[in-house]
């Protein structure tokens, strides 16, 4: 009887991208009996490393949910998240911040700026936290930033003296200013009016392309997710698409519900990547 030699049989697995974030069987259920709400249905994503992806889908659909559970900032209640490698249930509390710190920029659907600090003070409160000497490259990283993001006059006020579109861009210049090597973005230019979008959306592009870094994007924006490479639209709780620098098309088709003539994410334009 002639026998297959082992080896044979067992074909290295192809070498993938690099994930920068991925989850398995993700899940989360909010109360419980008759109020309970199934934000996330297990959800299985994979983010490679070194693009930038979009998360769309309706109001409800769970995309900040998604969002919390992959930066570490909530936790599942069921399934498993790894970023840059590492498995976020297998760290304890304080891991889980220093974690959180070193390698994951978060900007916050609700911005979440610290009232009685000055934006200057906001920005760098990632590095005050984390007890980081803010050197040179640092500050010119802070520079680069806050000018790109136009905040140069406004650094000395409070948010309270701030417009809504400058407390985003003050919460969006906290996460970048690190250089996390991941950056979770939710709706961040929901407030912001199309020039000081593009900006955004092309200094984060920038990131992607020039510093390798990875992000991921919540929008209800056609025109903001043509930025991105990616996109993931999710529909109730799951993932209903994973696509790959889909074309204007492609991304209209997939999100418009099956049966109606309009688009499920509020948003509306075309996609010129
Ligand atoms: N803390 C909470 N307690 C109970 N239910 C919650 C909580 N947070 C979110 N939900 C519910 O979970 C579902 C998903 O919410 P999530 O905020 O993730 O949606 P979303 O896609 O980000 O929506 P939007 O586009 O409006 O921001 C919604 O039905 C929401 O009401
Ligand atoms: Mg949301």
């Amino acid at each position: 009887m002639s026998t297959t030699p082992f080896t044979d049989l067992v074909q290295p697995a192809p070498a993938g991208p690099a994930l920068a974030a991925s989850a398995r069987g993700l899940t989360k259920t909010y109360g419980r009996g008759d109020a309970q709400v199934h934000a996330l249905r297990g959800v299985d994503l994979d983010v490679p490393a070194g693009r930038f992806t979009a998360v769309m889908g309706t109001s409800g659909s769970g995309k900040s949910t998604l969002m919390h559970c992959l930066a570490g900032l909530d936790q599942p209640t069921a399934g498993s998240v790894t970023i840059a490698g590492r498995r976020l249930d297998g760290l304890g509390d304080d891991e889980l911040t220093r974690f959180r710190r070193d390698h994951v920029g978060f900007v916050f659907q609700a911005f979440n700026l610290l009232p009685m600090l000055i934006a200057g003070q906001n920005i760098l409160l990632p590095f005050e936290l984390a007890g980081r000497k803010v050197d040179a490259g640092v500050r010119a990283r802070y520079d680069e930033v806050v000018a790109t993001l136009g905040l140069g006059d406004r650094l000395g006020h409070r948010p309270g003296e701030l417009s809504g579109g400058q407390q985003q861009r003050v919460a969006i210049a906290r996460a970048l200013v690190a250089q996390p090597a991941i950056v979770f973005a939710d709706e961040p230019t929901g407030n912001l009016d199309s020039d000081t979008s593009a900006e955004v959306l092309g200094f984060l592009r920038r990131c992607v392309r020039e510093l390798g870094q990875t992000v991921v994007m919540v929008t209800h924006e056609l025109d903001a997710a043509a930025y991105a490479d990616d996109v993931v639209v999710l529909a109730d709780g799951t993932v209903r698409a994973h696509l790959v620098e889909p074309d204007a098309d492609r991304l209209v088709a997939t999100l418009r519900p099956s049966g109606t003539g309009h688009l499920g994410t509020g948003g509306h334009g075309g996609v010129a990547r």
